[in-house]
């Protein structure tokens, strides 16, 4: 018992080894959370119906990530009721699994858009990312006028998709990487985003 005391008081006072130990004990109880995910096929293959971005969607997405929309918007329901009535079925980790990197966001000073595909016209899509208020009057979203005038030149297009096919196994044919650039050549930024969003939630619909 004396001797059980004396040992622990030697961790109190070493602060080195005391830092180790906690090191030790919070890497494991990750481990221990971490490791069954990686085995469980739930978590590591695509939902039935997911279907790879396609060249004019890709921009879009990477136009997403640039514009900075991800840090107002999240794209993860949470199995709450609040937010499946809102939203939909919540987010399932088979409809990330090519999300490289995911999009889920950590902060939603606008609404979730895991599932927005479908959800407005095309048209209300371009008006309203040009100018929000135009169909929300109280909005507080930016407008991203230039969208329209930016015209895509396609330079990277099929690069995007041949790292994703090749790095992280999402299934491009070589015939949809040889078209990647004259698919989106000429489009607008607004035409990639709008296809971009409208693609989202759509393997769970
Ligand atoms: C400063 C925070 C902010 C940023 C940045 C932002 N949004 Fe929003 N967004 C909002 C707010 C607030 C709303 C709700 C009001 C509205 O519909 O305009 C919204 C609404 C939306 C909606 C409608 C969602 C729905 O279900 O009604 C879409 C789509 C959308 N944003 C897309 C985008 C895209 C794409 C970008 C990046 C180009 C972006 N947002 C950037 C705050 C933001």
């Amino acid at each position: 018992m004396s001797s059980n005391k004396n040992r622990h008081s030697i961790v109190e006072k070493n602060v080195g080894l005391l830092a180790i130990l906690m090191v030790f004990g919070i890497s494991l109880g990750a481990l221990v959370e971490i490791t069954p995910l990686i085995f469980q096929k739930q978590t590591t293959e695509p939902v039935e119906d997911l279907k790879p971005y396609t060249a004019l969607q890709m921009e879009g997405r990477d136009l997403y990530i640039k514009e900075g929309c991800h840090v107002c918007h999240s794209q993860m329901i949470r199995p709450f009721r609040s937010e499946t009535e809102r939203y939909g079925h919540y987010s399932v980790a088979g409809e990330s699994v090519w999300e490289h990197p995911f999009l889920w966001g950590s902060k939603r000073t606008g609404p979730d858009l895991a599932r927005v595909g479908g959800r407005y016209s095309d048209e209300w899509h371009r008006v309203h990312l040009i100018d929000p208020r135009e169909v929300v009057p109280e909005s507080i979203m930016p407008g991203y006028p230039w969208l329209a005038e930016n015209k895509l030149t396609g330079e990277y297009t099929a690069q995007k998709l041949r790292l994703f096919r090749d790095s992280f196994g999402v299934p491009y044919t070589d015939e949809q990487i040889a078209n990647a650039k004259s698919d989106v050549e000429g489009k607008t930024e607004l035409d990639a985003l709008v296809a971009y969003l409208q693609s989202l939630g759509h393997a769970m619909k």
